[in-house]
């Protein structure tokens, strides 16, 4: 049976220009950093644009953001509360925060809800924050929103950029757009990540710095714009936003 909510889908993100997952495959590499401080930086340049966090495992962005206890606004769906300029909407909104896992039916359905739910404005770009892993909810991603391009993140260890090279692989079968892959977290200068991921047939987008002032400005987004983390990140966005 086609369930109804997914031919609602395409309707509700139709004032969406560009959707970007941003994607790794593993943890703890940085996305959700990466996803919310780039819905920060876009919006400071005057860019209309959205975060949708997905990733109900570690809902982290509302923590970086310090969106506090927003809710979305109930009006024939759910229309996203503003953080910051940005249109902000987490799967804990329809989820919960409850501790219990999500199984693999009710991960689909909880996408489902939220993007069958949510009444986006005219938006630039809508960012998604996604979870880990390269599995089913990977799959519902990409079945449920059509468009979707992804920025995906490794850290130089090996152990990251082998996860990113079985992502890439999938995206490429797939036939997803690639935007190029980010490498966060970097400590020691070394061109082998760069070349590792063309030989994957992917754009190396730059690196990041490990910035250890990143920690103390979670959830203050005007300190988080000032780190060398964000600097960084914003001059690798103008840069591979303009080729897409
Ligand atoms: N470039 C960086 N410099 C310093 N800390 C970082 C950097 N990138 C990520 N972090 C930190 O690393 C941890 C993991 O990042 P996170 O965005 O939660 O990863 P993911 O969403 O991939 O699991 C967080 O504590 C985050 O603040
Ligand atoms: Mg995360």
């Amino acid at each position: 049976m086609i369930d109804p909510r997914i031919s609602v889908i395409e309707e509700r993100l139709k004032g969406v220009g560009r959707i970007i997952a941003v994607s790794s495959g593993k943890g703890g590499v940085g996305k959700s950093l990466i996803a919310a401080t780039t819905a920060l930086i876009l919006s400071s340049k005057g860019i209309s644009v959205g975060l949708l966090d997905l990733d109900f495992t570690n809902p982290s962005s509302s923590t970086i953001l310090g969106a506090g206890p927003v809710r979305p606004i109930e009006d024939k769906g759910m229309i996203p509360p503003k953080i910051h300029g940005i249109e902000y909407i987490s799967i804990t909104f329809f989820a919960g925060d409850d501790v219990m896992p999500l199984r693999g039916e009710d991960v689909t359905n909880a996408f489902i809800e939220v993007l069958a739910l949510t009444r986006w404005g005219d938006l630039d770009y809508l960012i998604v924050d996604t979870p880990p892993g390269l599995g089913d909810a990977l799959l519902d991603l990409l079945r449920l929103i059509r468009r979707l391009m992804f920025l995906v993140i490794t850290t130089p260890s090996r152990l990251s950029l082998e996860t990113v090279r079985k992502l890439l692989a999938l995206l490429h079968d797939v036939g997803a757009p690639v935007i190029g892959v980010v490498e966060n977290m970097l400590i020691n200068d070394s061109a082998s990540v760069r070349s590792e991921v063309e030989k994957m047939g992917a754009r190396y987008l730059g690196s990041i710095p490990f910035d250890p002032e990143v920690e103390k400005a979670l959830g203050n987004p005007k300190k988080l714009s000032e780190t060398r983390f964000a600097a960084r990140l914003s001059e690798i966005l103008d840069h591979a936003l303009k080729a897409t």
